[in-house]
């Protein structure tokens, strides 16, 4: 759908109605959208699960799935932000292999796309995988790093993934402590070591944009309003439009933007 020049980007959203633990009705979905726009956001990127046993979602059903938002969508067209396809793809063996096989839903650029792993523990073999994908052309986004258990004890199990060319996502509501205390102190660390590539809002459902206005206002106060945007506006929007095989994560230009230059 249509390209957006300037304003912040939701890398990961389930407003997408009915796929999964998403937006319960079109019409949730659509109200996410409004929230979303009125915090800033001029493109959000539906990102419903791919998790086998739990949300048995595959390309096919995810892509028929965004496509049924078309009219709902339509309707509402000049209130809402732009929108696009992705997938939180579950990074067990299957997922995995799909994404090898070309069967994964990345970003719109073709060459990133959102992951998630088990909170309690890493996959077998995570880094060595990502080293896969990355000379396979893909930028792998870590999903809400500070939400894993393993970050809460030693955040220096990330290093090996980030090595192996993967990026980290915030969910910014980790700030306000939607996942409790440990969440939110290792998104403070993270932040603070400014390991984190990008923002998103991660949103499920209507109510979650209650806190989200507050969330982002305490991300602007811990690094300042021009890191807040590039973690929710010029970093985002170059992973999204990021080509398969592009060689850096993130342009150089794109750290020294202000808000509003994405080019
Ligand atoms: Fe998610």
């Amino acid at each position: 759908m249509s390209t957006t020049a300037s304003g912040r980007v939701d890398l990961h959203c389930h407003w997408v109605a009915n796929i999964d633990d998403g937006a319960r009705s079109p019409a949730d979905g659509i109200a996410m959208l409004k929230g979303l726009k009125a915090l800033g956001y001029t493109e959000v990127v539906a990102t419903p699960h791919m998790r086998p046993g739990m949300f048995d979602n595959d390309r096919a059903s995810i892509a028929a799935g965004y496509a049924a938002m078309a009219p709902h969508l339509a309707e509402a067209s000049t209130e809402l932000p732009a929108v696009s396809l992705g997938s939180e793809h579950w990074f067990d063996d299957v997922v995995y292999g799909r994404i090898v096989e070309g069967h994964g839903v990345p970003y719109r650029g073709g060459g990133a796309l959102l992951v998630e792993v088990n909170p309690r523990a890493f996959p077998l073999l995570f880094a060595n995988r990502l080293v896969d994908l990355r000379r396979a052309g893909f930028l792998v986004v870590l999903a809400h790093p500070e939400r894993y258990e393993p970050v809460w004890k030693d955040d220096s199990c990330l290093d090996p993934l980030l090595d192996a060319g993967a990026t980290l996502l915030l969910d910014v509501a980790s700030l306000v402590g939607k996942y409790g205390r440990a969440a939110q102190k290792a998104a403070e660390k993270l932040l603070d070591d400014e390991a984190y590539e990008a923002a998103c809002t991660d949103s499920h459902k209507p109510e979650d944009l209650d806190s989200m206005a507050l969330a982002l206002g305490v991300l602007d106060k811990r690094v300042g309003r021009d890191e807040a945007m590039r973690l929710t506006a010029t970093a985002p929007a170059a992973i999204l439009h990021r080509p398969r095989g592009g060689k850096q994560a993130i342009p150089d230009w794109v750290k020294h933007a202000s808000h509003g230059t994405v080019r």
